[in-house]
């Protein structure tokens, strides 16, 4: 994965820091762009993957748009200079500050997530004298066969509309003249692998316009959001999420009425795999039933693993010796700061470099200063 002169760069800077490889990204993008935007169909970035401005201008050239939960990511945005029209504001708790930047900016769509959400828009936007666009992110109790913290479309999650609550939306809707209803969204959840899931949710979408449809409210577009996977435990066998497969299941499930748009949400199906975290290896403890190698990474840097038991592949960059089974454990005095059990790797010394792979999505953005550990940087292999 990584060549011999990019270890040799790695050797002289200074660790724990994130490495971007440019060109997958690259590669990532045009998939998107060969499989989701020739159909037509509108991909916006979630943002909240990784903000990183060298990124966003990759995502930005190949056309596509962005998803936004906070203000300060609308503002990221307009920064990193995304149209405003491209850009969508999801969330169930939006401030009244982060609602009048998304007025502000014009944004093309506000997805609300609750009828009161809606209520606050109209009046905040009769304030400006603009009229907000609005989709109402929807709760379509889709199973997304996923880690639990990370499922967001069953009735017992916080997030969207249930539509059984449509029926109210649908009475008040002529009193907001300030909300232009243009389309409805979901999001079922992250790292989903599974394609079933989203066959599920256009079953749910085609039964939900017909609700709107009976009660005459002509949609404009239909946002089924983002969650497609990637592979943690084969970085280099499948570098690049199968885009095509996941777009035809849209293709064929979604049954969509005259010039209606479908756009999408997609975070770390595009950014995931080209993230790695280089890290030296500080000390090697015999354990009783294992070896513990103790790198100057930790939680702070990656918190995947202890927030979601989540599972990155390791690798050793700079030996070749015969295995050994190891904890590859950070220096953070939590015991969940772990980043995997009992694996077999090449004879690891104090001082070789590890790569943990797949941290290009969730990674830096969640990084934290917990134990006063500093913000580490970033490197792109555009760069060095
Ligand atoms: N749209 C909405 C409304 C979202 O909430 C999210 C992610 C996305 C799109 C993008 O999802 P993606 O395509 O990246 O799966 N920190 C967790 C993931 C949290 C995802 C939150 N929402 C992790 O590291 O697994």
């Amino acid at each position: 994965m990584f060549s011999d002169s990019e270890i040799q760069k790695f050797r002289s800077l200074k660790t724990p820091f994130y490495y971007y490889d440019m060109g997958l990204l690259q590669e990532t993008l045009d998939e998107v762009k060969t499989h989701g935007l020739s159909k037509g169909y509108h991909v916006h970035y979630a943002i909240k993957a990784n903000f990183n401005f060298e990124i966003l201008e990759l995502i930005k050239e190949a056309g596509l748009g962005i998803d936004c939960v906070s203000g300060k990511e609308i503002e990221r945005a307009l920064e990193a200079g995304f149209d405003p029209e491209q850009i969508a504001f999801a969330g169930v708790g939006k401030t009244d500050d982060e609602i009048k930047t998304g007025l502000d900016a014009d944004i093309f769509s506000f997805n609300c997530e609750s009828l009161q959400e809606i209520e606050v828009l109209n009046s905040l936007a009769a304030e400006t004298g603009k009229v907000a666009n609005v989709s109402v992110r929807l709760n379509p109790n889709v199973e997304a066969k996923t880690h639990k913290y990370i499922t967001t479309g069953l009735t017992e999650n916080k997030f969207g509309v249930n539509p059984e609550n449509l029926p109210e939306l649908f009475i008040k809707l002529p009193d907001y003249k300030y909300i232009n209803l243009t389309g409805i969204h979901f999001h079922i959840g992250s790292q989903i692998r599974d394609l079933q899931p989203y066959i599920d949710l256009c079953k749910k979408v085609n039964m939900i316009q017909d609700m709107f449809e009976r009660n005459e409210i002509y949609l404009t577009h239909v946002n089924v959001g983002g969650g497609y996977g990637v592979n943690y435990e084969d970085p280099d066998g499948e570098p690049i999420p199968d885009f095509e497969s996941f777009f035809n299941v849209f293709d064929e499930h979604l049954k969509l009425r005259d010039n209606q748009q479908v756009h999408f949400e997609l975070g770390r199906s595009i950014v995931g795999q080209s993230g790695n975290l280089i890290s030296k290896v500080l000390f090697i403890k015999e354990g009783i039933t294992t070896n513990f190698a103790i790198i100057d990474a930790g939680m702070t840097e990656l918190i995947r693993p202890a927030l979601y038991q989540a599972s990155h592949h390791v690798d050793v960059l700079t030996s070749t010796k015969p295995e050994k089974t190891y904890d590859v454990v950070g220096p953070i005095c939590e015991s969940s700061d772990t980043f995997r059990n009992g694996i077999s790797l090449p004879e690891i010394e104090r001082g070789d470099l590890v790569a943990i792979r797949t941290s290009g999505a969730y990674g830096e953005v969640m990084s934290s200063g917990f134990n006063l550990r500093e913000k580490v940087p970033a490197y792109y292999s555009d760069e060095i």
